[in-house]
């Protein structure tokens, strides 16, 4: 009945695949500018403190859980608590979402991996990506809109043919092969683009500005959800991910060993992109003459935009694009391949797929929905507004919830404790407890009324884009992630899924 699933050959395997899964474009392009925004050198006691007491004790729930019930999200909550199998559908739903538009970003980053020879965009990088690379619309003009860019409808392609081979190639020979090359070819481009960085004019006084205390930051309570939410958001934990790799896992496994190596490996790689990141803005904003807080960007703005100046400015710039731009490819690439891993894993086991026939079933059709919505003129819109809601709604939401139920409704917690202190190298207590069941719902639950009272109260609709369609992308693509997770948790299963509660450790 089990023969189907995978299996990691081991620990280190499995822990590069969790690290490549961690490591992504948040580490590199989004908490340089969290930390700068959030009181820069200050930052690192709120950061610090959010990984220790959210960051990592999620990460050993999502573990544990993985690993004592052994199934993909809705088979291990199926498990654990019948009617808890939604939760574990609406994780899936999350990963189909990120899936379709992370897509675009690494096919993004194929093509100005490229670009980085001649340097195409010139002296306007805004203008080159907005108006001649992606042909965006923008604000008010967004519409539905099916007019394809040529050169990103092929990369797109090839990110899909690639993930697609990858997922086919199993657990083992697919994901975790993947991981053990590209991590550490990652972490040795990503060192090189950093020493090059600083050695670039004016790299010193960026790191100054990143690195300079605000103390008073620290009395800010939005700069504790910031820290909060930078930790949820890079560590990938709470939507199935973690869960799903660690149901790889042999049964002797030192779960929170792993959890530590895992959470720290992807604070250092985060910390890293900070140094190599504020390096390259100082020296930019030396060459523009202007102060550094000027040049400060995250997300696509940082990567399409000032990085492409930089490469242009700087001596040796084809080099900095194309370790800048692979290390983007090399981290969403391991990213990816873990979000479509929950969705594969789940079909499976509630359909009773092998794993080929399951990355067929499941790969083809995302692979088409990315590819007809993505690479077209209303793209960038398409992914920033899917992106705001599932980060908002979906991974907090889910999240939350998943604390709640586990701590209060399914009262989890002392079984998932003894799970983890079973072979776990590095025991959990009642701290651990506080940590996942105050400690976090707090957090959560006020990070989603920042987040629901920021999109009421702005002015218009999110960055002007029309009504309808933020009401469809947006609110409604987060609502009908939550009423088709319930319906999905009342399709049958497979008559070959074992559903049982399994064995305890004993
Ligand atoms: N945790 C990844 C990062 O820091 C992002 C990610 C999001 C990975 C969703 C997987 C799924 O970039
Ligand atoms: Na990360």
């Amino acid at each position: 009945k089990s023969a189907n699933r995978g299996a990691f050959s081991g620990r280190s395997a499995f822990i590069f695949a969790a690290i490549g899964s961690a490591v992504g474009l948040g580490n590199i392009w989004r908490f340089p500018a969290v930390a700068y925004d959030n009181g820069g050198g200050a930052f690192m006691v709120p950061y610090l403190i959010a990984l220790l007491t959210a960051g990592i004790p999620l990460l050993f729930v999502d573990y544990a859980i993985g690993h004592r019930w052994r199934g993909s999200a809705p088979l291990a909550w199926r498990r654990l608590k019948r009617w808890s199998e939604f939760i574990g559908w609406w994780q899936v739903l999350i990963c189909v979402i990120i899936a379709i538009y992370y897509a675009l970003i690494i096919a993004w980053s194929l093509n100005y991996m490229v670009f980085s020879f001649d340097q195409r965009w010139g002296d306007d990088p805004a203008g080159f990506f907005m108006s001649t690379f992606t042909q965006s619309l923008t604000g008010p003009d967004v519409h539905m809109s099916f007019d394809y860019v040529g050169a990103i409808v092929l990369t797109i392609i090839i990110v899909w043919v690639a993930t697609l081979v990858t997922m086919a190639l199993g657990v083992e020979n697919g994901i975790a092969k993947t991981s053990m090359i590209f991590i550490p070819l990652l972490v040795v481009m990503f060192l090189i683009l950093v020493v090059r960085a600083l050695f670039l004019p004016g790299a010193f006084v960026g790191l100054d500005a990143l690195f300079t205390p605000n103390w008073s930051a620290l009395l800010d309570p939005m700069v504790w959800i910031a820290a909060y939410g930078q930790i949820f958001f890079s560590l990938s934990v709470a939507f199935g991910i973690m869960l799903t790799y660690s149901s790889y896992l042999k049964k002797n496994t030192d779960l929170t060993g792993s959890g530590l190596v895992v959470g720290f490996a992807n604070s250092g790689f985060e910390i890293l992109a900070g140094i190599g990141v504020f390096s390259a803005l100082g020296f930019m904003a030396q060459a523009q003459g202007v102060q550094v807080g000027e040049v400060v960007s995250s997300g696509i703005g940082l990567a399409f935009i000032a990085f492409p100046t930089i490469i242009s400015a700087a001596p040796g710039g084809a080099l900095i694009g194309v370790l800048f731009f692979g290390s983007l490819v090399l981290a969403g690439f391991t990213s990816i391949v873990s979000i479509v891993e929950v969705i594969i894993s789940a079909v499976q086991d509630k359909f009773g797929l092998k794993r080929v026939t399951g990355t067929l079933v499941v790969i083809v059709p995302l692979a088409l929905i990315s590819i007809i919505l993505f690479p077209t003129t209303m793209g960038l819109a398409l992914l920033d507004t899917l992106d705001n809601f599932v980060n908002s709604y979906g991974i907090v939401g889910a999240a939350f919830v998943s604390t709640i139920a586990l701590t209060f409704i399914l009262r989890a917690l002392p079984a998932l404790r003894d799970h983890l202190n079973f072979r776990g190298s590095f025991k959990v207590g009642i701290g651990w407890q506080i940590c996942v069941g105050i400690i976090a719902p707090v957090v959560l639950g006020t990070t989603l009324f920042f987040a629901t009272q920021a999109l009421l109260t702005a002015e218009g609709p999110y960055s002007d884009y029309p009504n309808w369609f933020v009401n469809l992308f947006g609110w409604g693509m987060a609502f009908a992630l939550i009423v088709l997770a319930v319906v999905l948790s009342l399709a049958p299963w497979s008559r070959n899924s074992n559903l049982d509660q399994l064995d305890s450790d004993g």
